[in-house]
């Protein structure tokens, strides 16, 4: 949530402000700010709503030091008094802050009581007066007194005159580092214009950075060397090229990212998955003690995670469960060194995903992370892991990390049953070569575009939507639902196709479409029953289809190639994501930055 930027160095420093905050502008975007330095001063900009207004309120300046914050409320509404940076009492310090200081309200009250003057809302504004209060003389020392009294989470940057304090706990920071000049960052793409050479910072870690260097000391005060990465992300992934959003680039992305998430990790010598990751954990001895599987995830993630139930439980017959994030923690969950924890998340940020993913490990659990970002906590915290390998995901509605994240479910179920011996060479045979065609046929759905546009365009104005589907595309109705609620603000509900006759089919009229997921599968029978009985309450029936004989059941209708049962949810999704995108932008909706939004959810 929330994004930050800090800069010092030789060149326009608000204009690398600005881009920077632009690019980060997908993880937060109620109002921003900047904090810079002007005739020894410290000049505070800060505006309600997006970046362009506070572009416009900004004139040259030579200063050579700035920080930027682009925010998503949680203490205090989306205001210019809330916005960051927050200055103490005297304007000597600037905070800019991602996270949650849980602890702020007696802070606060103790602060005031000795004479602080708070001028915002937020949980924010104590660290820069406990700053205040703190300081004699030594910045990074008042920085780290400060930290020692917050209970929370923190990615932050304090700002005096000639130089920058950050540190971090729960919540990513990463320095950049250029020809004589230094960046700070809360997610690459907002400094990968100017620089690949980057630092990731960790926990606890304090990094002090001024315009001759940086040092970084541990939490025991040590000074850390720290390894410069190179980091291989291009300028072209991060922008939007011909597409007139993110999301429609990312959605025409996915017969490449699928190839990538392949790419390399398939034995054929042994038919099995090739995973690095996993090799020196996850052996034939663990495996074999492993009598659970719990998947844990939120959002899209989550949807993975329930598709990938029906592909673990197929092929390993190892019993899997899937929770929310969010649920498991606080349910004192029943989970040992017998469960094998898998935790999916794009981000690997994700605050609710992180707690569960330290609650297993604590309970004894093996936690196997399937991540996007690397580098990202999810990813260094777990045990093992893969990176699905989808590239930057800039639209917030996540949509090629979904396909990419289930690329890794299969190659991790055909890693395990090889390994404990639950899929034969035929079976293991039949996943590869199905696999390596998925990018071809999610190539043939995309040529369907126009068609799903006239579909969209037609129900451009429905006000509720009820998808349905069976097996394994049950979660893909639900999946269906969540992309067209969040990203157009139409209600939408997804069930399976067979529960809709224990309640919701009292909904249904005229004025509510029904996505059915149709394909040919073992459930198609049955999927076409729960489709008459919507067609005989006057239900208006879109269909996703592998054959022509439902042609007459349905009022619309999108093909998609035929494919494994297992394999189908990746065509299916393509056409889920492609209706949700196009009634988005028929609505006119900012389709890449939906409102209440944020690209991730580092707050619980
Ligand atoms: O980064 P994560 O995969 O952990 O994020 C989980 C959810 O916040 C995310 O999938 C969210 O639901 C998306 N906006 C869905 O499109």
């Amino acid at each position: 949530m929330c994004g930050i930027i800090g800069y010092i160095g030789n060149k326009d420093v608000l204009s690398i402000i600005i881009s920077g905050l632009k690019r980060l502008e997908y993880r937060g975007y109620d109002s921003c700010g900047v904090g810079f330095v002007e005739e020894k001063q410290l000049k505070i900009l800060k505006t309600k709503g997006r970046i362009e207004k506070l572009q416009k309120k900004i004139e040259k300046t030579n200063t050579k030091i700035a920080v930027g914050h682009t925010r998503w409320a949680t203490h205090g509404v989306p205001i210019e008094e809330n916005a960051h940076p927050h200055t103490d009492c005297q304007n000597r310090f600037a905070v800019v802050h991602n996270g949650i200081i849980e602890n702020y309200e007696s802070l606060k009250k103790i602060l005031i009581k000795e004479g602080h003057i708070f001028r915002s809302e937020t949980d924010s504004e104590v660290i820069v007066h406990l700053i205040e209060k703190f300081y004699n003389g030594n910045l990074k020392e008042a920085v780290k007194k400060t930290l020692s009294q917050i209970v929370g989470s923190y990615g932050l940057i304090v700002l005096d005159k000639q130089q920058m304090v950050v540190s971090r706990k729960g919540s990513p920071i990463v320095i950049g580092v250029g020809e004589n000049e230094f960046f700070v960052a809360s997610d690459i793409s907002a400094i990968i214009e100017h620089t690949k050479d980057i630092v990731y910072l960790e926990d606890y870690e304090i990094a002090v950075i001024n315009e001759n260097g940086y040092s970084i000391i541990s939490k025991d005060d040590q000074l850390v060397e720290k390894e410069i990465q190179k980091i291989k992300i291009s300028l072209e992934q991060i922008e939007k090229g011909n597409y007139k959003h993110f999301m429609l680039k990312e959605i025409f992305e996915q017969p490449t990212t699928i190839k990538n998430s392949l790419a390399g990790r398939i034995d054929l010598n042994n038919l099995t998955a090739k995973l690095g990751g996993l090799e020196e954990v996850l052996t034939q001895e663990p495996l074999k003690k492993i009598k659970r599987i719990m998947i844990l995830a939120c959002g899209t993630s989550w949807h993975c995670g329930l598709v990938a139930k029906y592909i673990l439980e197929k092929y390993t017959r190892i019993p899997v469960d899937v929770d929310y994030a969010s649920e498991f923690r606080y349910r004192n969950p029943v989970i040992d060194s017998s469960v094998l924890t898998i935790v999916i998340s794009q981000s690997g940020e994700t605050a609710d995903t992180l707690s569960a993913l330290r609650e297993a490990k604590e309970k004894g659990s093996l936690v196997l992370g399937v991540v996007n970002v690397v580098g990202s906590t999810i990813a260094r915290e777990s045990d093992c892991g893969v990176y699905t390998r989808a590239g930057v995901e800039i639209g917030v509605a996540s949509t090629k990390a979904f396909t990419s994240q289930l690329v890794v479910m299969f190659l991790i179920s055909l890693y395990i049953g090889r390994k404990i011996n639950t899929i034969t060479d035929s079976q293991a045979k039949e996943i590869i070569e199905n696999l390596e065609k998925i990018s071809r046929k999610i190539k043939i759905v995309l040529k369907d575009a126009e068609n799903i546009k006239a579909i969209a365009e037609k129900y451009k104005n429905s006000n509720n939507f009820l998808y349905l589907g069976r097996g394994i595309n049950y979660p893909l109705a639900l999946e269906g639902a969540l992309k067209l609620k969040e990203i157009s603000y139409v209600h939408a509900e997804g069930y399976p196709a067979a529960e809709m006759k224990h309640g919701p089919i009292a909904l249904v009229d005229e004025n509510m479409p029904c996505f059915f997921i149709a394909n040919k599968d073992q459930n198609y029978e049955k999927v076409i029953s729960n489709m008459n009985e919507i067609k005989t309450r006057g239900g208006k029936i879109i269909s996703i289809a592998t054959e022509k004989e439902i042609e007459d059941l349905s009022d619309e209708i999108v093909y998609v190639p035929k494919t494994l049962e297992v394999l189908s949810p990746f065509v299916n999704v393509v056409v889920l994501q492609l209706f949700a995108y196009y009634i988005s932008d028929f609505l006119k909706r900012d389709v890449d930055k939906p409102r209440n939004l944020a690209k991730s959810v580092t707050v619980e």
